[in-house]
């Protein structure tokens, strides 16, 4: 519990403090090279968290939402293309998609993991679309576009169910964009190809995020794109650094989307403690898990099924009380969250894309009832031991009223 007895939501200061030296030994090098801009501490970072995720090219951006964009474009999604992904995100997917010329469409999630719903993927392209002679492509009926490109959202830490999305993908010819914004080190289990994968390693090319809340953080904004496809790489690289190939060389209009080196020199540094931050996180989870088992009941605790390797960005419960138990957790004074409550097709943003409620119904009554508990590498079991009393307390409130 922190000095006052309260229990924040996520903590970013501890972990900070005790790398201080060495992220501090970051900055220094950067003042003595002046080097600010691109160099050693970028490619260094990059090299290194292509060898993380399995991929054979990272390459730094200047956030996720970046990524998702310029990996989108580098994959050859055009202007008035349909690119289908999931209103169970961050706002950040679809401005990628909007922002790359295209219009989101979106799939309806499982009910379980809240991440796209293979089964609905195929309805989608089979009931609302048809294959155009010209092009072989997949074109949306009522709307005359083609669907050209899938973007699964690795969402809480977990993935998306790969196999059967990455089947319907390649029968479709739709390009594969994995948002792994909120999955870094996350795994699957493909059946398929009889081993596990990891995030950003599985469709043409992947966005990651490292926004300072994710389980890896820069000290500001900073994001990156892996591929296992040197051309995507090439024009990746491109893009970010206002598409010029050689220095005032413009073979594209592009971007100044470029990762600063004093974030990918921090970034290299924190990868080092990533696969122990993320098995303390799951460690955090299996606890919750125990502590909360007899309550499951009253709330539905996060679902991994057997494929999945989840890295608990968030961690994640249900309840059709939501806003009752949020208030009961805050006034015991313990941070939660909302991720999210209200789901994109039905944010303002989108009022004139004719989206309402009842189009995906899985993900709206999901939002509604969606709560993240505390969760982080340095949470203590006392202090997950007092959220589950919490919990339990508001349990046995609710049964007796
Ligand atoms: C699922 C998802 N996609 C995209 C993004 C965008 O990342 P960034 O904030 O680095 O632009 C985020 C970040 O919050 C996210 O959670």
């Amino acid at each position: 519990m922190s000095q006052n007895g309260k229990i924040p939501f996520v903590d970013l200061v501890t972990p900070h403090k005790e790398l201080q030296n060495e992220l501090v030994a970051v900055f220094q090098e950067a003042l003595q090279t002046a080097g600010f801009v691109g160099g050693p501490m970028v490619e260094g970072f990059e090299r290194d968290f292509a060898e993380f995720c399995d991929a054979k090219f990272c390459v730094g951006v200047n956030s996720g939402t970046d990524a998702l964009r310029f990996a989108l474009m580098a994959a050859g999604v055009r202007p008035g293309d349909i690119v289908l992904t999931v209103s169970m995100t961050f706002i950040a997917t679809t401005e990628a998609i909007s922002q790359a010329g295209a219009r989101p469409d979106f799939i309806d999630v499982d009910e379980r993991t809240y991440t796209m719903d293979p089964e609905k993927l195929k309805a989608y392209l089979r009931d609302q679309c048809e294959i155009d002679p010209a092009t072989g492509r997949a074109m949306h009926r009522k709307l005359k576009k083609p669907v050209t490109a899938v973007v699964p959202v690795h969402l809480y830490g977990q993935t998306a169910d790969m196999d059967p999305i990455l089947e319907t993908a390649a029968r479709h010819r739709l390009v594969v964009i994995e948002d792994a914004c909120q999955a870094h080190g996350a795994e699957y289990f493909s059946k398929k190809e009889n081993r596990w994968r990891k995030a950003g390693s599985m469709g043409h090319a992947a966005g990651f995020s490292f926004y300072p809340g994710k389980n890896l953080g820069a000290c500001g904004e900073g994001g990156a794109v892996t591929t296992n496809d040197e051309g995507i790489a090439r024009t990746v690289r491109m893009i970010r650094d206002h598409g010029q190939s050689k220095k005032y060389y413009h073979d594209i209009e592009g971007y100044n989307g470029r990762l600063d080196s004093i974030q990918a020199g921090l970034l290299r540094v924190k990868l080092k403690h990533l696969p122990r931050w993320n098995q303390q996180r799951v460690e955090c989870a299996q606890r919750y898990n125990e502590l909360l088992a007899t309550m499951s009941g009253s709330i539905t605790l996060p679902f991994q099924p057997k494929w999945s390797k989840h890295v608990y960005h968030l961690y994640v419960v249900r309840t059709p009380r939501r806003e009752e138990l949020q208030t009961h957790l805050n006034e015991a004074g313990i941070g939660t969250g909302i991720h999210y409550p209200i789901p994109v097709h039905m944010q303002r943003a989108y009022d004139s894309m004719g989206w309402k409620r009842g189009d995906f119904p899985i993900t709206e009554e999901a939002s509604e009832q969606i709560l993240s508990l505390p969760m982080y590498g340095g949470l203590r079991s006392d202090q997950q031991r007092r959220v589950a009393d919490m919990v339990a307390e508001f349990a046995s409130i609710r049964s007796t009223v």
